[in-house]
């Protein structure tokens, strides 16, 4: 996720502006950028790709670039591939303006199109730069920093975290939110802008944070916030007493903790600009209505948790566009002589987009003619390059080995890849579509709710972290659920976990459970519910201790047999593992925490798997 930080005061900006962004860099980052008003009232952008340090040698530590009023940007590519010209912060043509962002502006496209009628040039191809483009063009009209600004907000559509530079008005900074954070720092004599409250806590411990609507203007005398009605008010401050590294994980113990929580937000930057009213528009998409009729076979590749997805992804898809679909993990893909041609779509699942073997299945599938859309996470990473389409999941960096939100994010855009061709090949009923997307764009508040059951899960952790072996067991989406829950278990915290479809546990792995053998059953799938509880109940019968997982309206009934419950929102039957995933995420953590592992590098583990 991109990084901001802002200054103005009596001190050189540059340098305190590149500090604040070395702070930042444990968020992940692509591209660094500065914009410092100069003493003759000239806005100098100095940015480039890759590592901060290559900025900061550019500037000389900041040394070079002269004025003390500034903004600082990090950037994690969502629009447009990492470059010089894609990097923030972004200039109007005539030079006035200088934006920073963070979020994505979902009707730049629009905007774009109307300021190109009006004769402006864009350099980059990011959805940011019509902000500056569009705040030249409003003050042209006005002359005003701050009504340019209003006009602007009241325009674009999405999320936003900005931070704005007005060569005409050389003594303020003007920020702004909506739906990404941003933070106010109030210094002797100067005034702050973060992201994050580590970009600043050197120079200051009293911050207030911005609601979404609030725009701020920055002094060097300090610092005014307006409501969305546009009316002064008073902000509430807070002082800041963690130490600099706790600050570094946003206050969390671990970054796959937050991560966890940070799950909502990145489920509304996949989900949210890819619905318009009740439709889902993949317009980052390349694939026509008539290549998607003419597949006559559709595969899903991928490793790991990436693999999970797709086998979730088959059952929905299946399911949608009532075509076969093959799920195939990517290591096995390129050795099996699969049978793909022109005919065929190879979907390909990739957090981190540099996977090997997901690499080498990409580019088997290619040689056979095979079209390869892409569901990747790491803007501009291999597979991303090498596919005909992507869709970005837009997650923000992953920096835990044990993913989680990439997960959530994939999980979400393969569905709305199903229903797309499901709307294409008519195959989906309005009916059920429109319960989905419904419950698409409830998803991140459902998943909210089920975040603040933590305390619950981190009892049953408690309980149950002893045990050497655990068995996830479930039917059809259960099942792929469980596959993600016993992977999530395994890799952090050393249990041996296996995850077996209910039905199979009689044709051999029941022989396994014995007194004392921790079952996790999973009943979210409700069409299934009286089939998961029988399962539960043979392995009572057999002395398994059981932790159930259902929905709240099944909650009841699964009491009746099992005393430790967990349950989550219901929501519509293709998403209930969106939800479900979730407890047993924090399952997993709050035991690998109670055995003292290493949860964010748990051993013989690489984020990214670039050997066969
Ligand atoms: O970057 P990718 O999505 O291609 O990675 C695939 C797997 O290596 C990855 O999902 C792995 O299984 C995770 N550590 C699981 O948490």
């Amino acid at each position: 996720m991109c990084g901001i930080v802002g200054f103005i005061g009596q001190e050189q900006a540059a340098p305190i502006l590149l500090d604040g962004l070395a702070r930042l860099e444990y968020r992940g980052y692509d591209s660094a950028g500065v914009a410092v008003v100069s003493p003759r009232h000239e806005i100098q952008v100095k940015k480039s790709k890759g590592r901060l340090q290559v900025l900061s040698d550019m500037i000389h530590g900041g040394a070079d670039v002269e004025g003390c009023i500034g903004i600082g940007h990090t950037r994690w590519a969502t629009h447009g591939a990492p470059s010089d010209l894609n990097s923030h912060p972004h200039m109007s043509e005539g030079g006035k303006f200088a934006v920073i962002h963070n979020g994505i502006i979902e009707n730049y496209v629009e905007i774009k199109e109307f300021l190109i009628g009006q004769g402006v040039t864009f350099r980059s191809e990011t959805d940011t730069e019509v902000v500056a483009q569009l705040l030249e063009f409003y003050y042209n009209e006005c002359h005003d920093f701050f009504e340019s600004v209003g006009r602007v907000l009241r325009r674009i559509e999405g999320a936003y975290a900005l931070g704005i530079l007005c060569a005409d008005c050389p003594d303020r900074i003007i920020a702004a939110r909506k739906d990404a954070p941003l933070l106010l720092g109030y210094g002797e004599g100067c005034s702050f802008l973060a992201s994050d409250v580590t970009a600043i806590i050197r120079h200051t411990r009293s911050v207030a944070y911005m609601e979404d609507g609030e725009v701020a203007v920055l002094t060097t005398a300090g610092i005014q916030v307006y409501n969305a009605l546009g009316d002064p008010i008073e902000k509430e401050r807070h002082h800041i007493d963690w130490e600099v590294s706790a600050a570094e994980k946003g206050g969390y113990p671990h970054f796959m903790l937050k991560e966890i929580f940070e799950q909502p937000q990145a489920l509304r930057r996949a989900i949210m600009p890819r619905l318009r009213a009740d439709r889902v528009y993949l317009e980052d998409m390349k694939l026509t209505a008539e290549k998607i009729r003419s597949f006559t076979r559709i595969f899903i590749v991928a490793c790991g948790s990436s693999y999970h997805v797709g086998v979730i992804g088959k059952y929905n898809l299946e399911h949608l566009t009532r075509r076969s679909v093959e799920v195939v993990l990517a290591s096995e893909f390129r050795y099996a002589d699969p049978i793909v041609d022109e005919n065929s779509l190879v979907i390909v699942i990739s957090q981190s987009g540099e996977t090997l073997d997901t690499m080498a299945a990409l580019r088997e599938a290619k040689k056979c003619g095979a079209y390869i859309l892409s569901i990747v996470n790491v803007v501009g990473s291999s597979i991303a390059r090498e596919s005909d389409d992507v869709l970005y999941t837009w997650a923000g960096p992953e920096i835990a080995v044990a993913t989680t939100k990439a997960y959530s994010t994939q999980l979400a855009v393969l569905d709305m890849v199903g229903l797309a061709f499901g709307e294409v090949l008519g195959t989906v009923s309005e009916d059920e579509y429109a319960e989905v997307v419904r419950e698409l764009r409830a998803l991140p508040e459902k998943m909210e709710t089920v975040l603040k059951s933590c305390e619950d899960i981190q009892k049953y952790a408690a309980q149950y972290f002893n045990h050497n072996s655990v068995f996830f067991i479930g039917r059809n989406l259960d099942y792929a659920l469980g596959l993600e829950g016993s992977l999530k278990l395994k890799e952090i915290s050393y249990i041996h976990s296996e995850a077996y479809a209910s039905g199979e546990l009689k044709h051999g792995t029941i022989s396994l459970i014995e007194n004392g053998t921790l079952v996790i059953a999973l009943g979210t799938y409700g069409a299934l519910f009286d089939k998961a509880m029988s399962n539960v109940v043979e392995v009572k019968a057999r002395g398994a201790e059981v932790l159930a997982l259902t929905t709240e309206s099944h909650r009841a009934e699964m009491e009746k047999t099992v005393a430790s419950v967990l349950s989550v929102p219901d929501t519509a039957r293709m998403l209930q593992p969106s939800l479900g995933v979730v407890p047993l995420q924090l399952f997993a953590y709050y035991v690998a925490l109670q055995r003292g592992c290493d949860i964010d590098k748990p051993r013989n583990l690489a984020k990214s798997v670039t050997v066969e």
